[in-house]
């Protein structure tokens, strides 16, 4: 045969060609216009014919090149369609495995509880900025200028402005709270704080504190005391015993400590607690009635109680986590251990 018969014999086959799916384009595809294809070797055949007869081939090459083409663009129209039946045919409603659902940040799903119980103890959430003035970090909570006091949190100040800071306690919505309305109130305010602090396992320049606040007529301590135990009853378990040491912060006095009963029954109960079994949770106290004074509160008539916690603190001790920077990493290895935590 020579070429002339064989590009022939070709387009005949060409036209005799029908292409129904995707893959059988692809294939015709790469068998004539691929690389290693028939239009390549008709192409090289061409190169080495005589002149004289180039004029009649090359015309008959091109149209092969075009039929190839053409019989392509049509099986792929064609194909598209059976792709779409092949979509209408697919039963869209089966099940299909599921996406991975993602997780609620340990230190969400523990701020939620926390905040739940205190709710259902007719306290309700308030919240108040993260930069602050000195006022209502400080001096409105009876932090004297130049007190030492000012020394137990490393603060950031804003450098435009020496009296603003980024709050290093939500004690500060205590304030705002305190001016803008009158007792009776029972508030929680839950909100991220600031500290000047070195990154380590222990610590970090900013973390999360959930606050309490009740102000009423005869608050007494006793009411503090029962407050706390039962949130941690409630948190930790009905059988959670906690005890009250005496502790120090100018916005309240007496002022406390408080630990629950952990146990020493393992390694980890003796290290975590430094061999006593108490774990510290939260810092509370009875308000200072000069820190009521400084609101404008009546501190003849009113008394209240105040406490404090570390949000990171009581999520480490919840689910034992040994490093604090694992709640700021974002690694899906360790957030997604809390799938189960709605
Ligand atoms: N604001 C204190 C702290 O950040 C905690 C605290 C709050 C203590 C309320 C007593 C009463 O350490």
């Amino acid at each position: 045969m020579d070429l002339k018969e064989q590009i022939l014999a070709y387009l005949g086959q060409i036209e005799a060609t029908t292409l129904a799916t995707s893959d059988e384009v692809e294939q015709f595809r790469i068998a004539w216009l691929g690389r290693k294809g028939i239009l390549k070797d008709t192409m090289a055949a061409f190169k080495e014919a005589p002149n004289e007869q180039k004029r009649e081939l090359g015309q008959l090459v091109n149209q092969l090149k075009k039929a190839a083409e053409l019989c392509i663009s049509s099986g792929a129209q064609g194909a598209e369609t059976i792709d779409q039946e092949d979509n209408a045919s697919h039963d869209w409603t089966r099940p299909d495995g599921g996406a991975p659902l993602g997780a609620h940040h340990p230190l969400s799903v523990v701020r939620r509880d926390i905040i739940g119980i205190l709710e259902r103890m007719g306290f309700v959430v308030t919240e108040g900025p993260e930069i602050e003035d000195d006022w209502h970090v400080f001096s409105g909570l009876n932090f004297p200028a130049e007190h030492p006091a000012r020394d137990m949190q490393d603060t950031f100040f804003v450098d435009r402005d020496p009296d603003m800071l980024l709050r290093t306690h939500t004690s500060s919505v205590q304030v705002r709270e305190m001016e803008r309305r009158d007792p009776p109130m029972r508030i929680v305010m839950p909100g991220r704080v600031f500290r000047n602090e070195a990154i380590s396992a222990r610590a970090h320049c900013m973390f999360h504190q959930i606050e309490g606040l009740y102000i009423d007529e005869g608050v007494s301590f006793a009411d503090l005391k029962q407050t706390l135990l039962r949130f941690a009853q409630e948190f930790f378990g009905p059988d959670t015993k906690i005890r009250l040491r005496p502790s120090y912060f100018p916005f309240t006095e007496p002022s406390a400590e408080v630990d629950v009963y952990w146990g020493l029954k393992t390694e980890v109960d003796k290290r975590i607690t430094k061999g006593t079994g108490w774990l510290e949770i939260l810092g509370c106290g009875m308000v200072d009635p000069a820190v009521l004074e400084a609101s404008g509160i009546d501190s003849r008539k009113y008394s209240g109680f105040a406490f404090g916690m570390g949000v990171e603190r009581i999520t480490m001790l919840k689910y034992q986590i040994g490093d604090l920077r694992a709640f700021f990493e974002s690694d899906l290895r360790f957030l997604d251990q809390f799938q189960g935590e709605y």
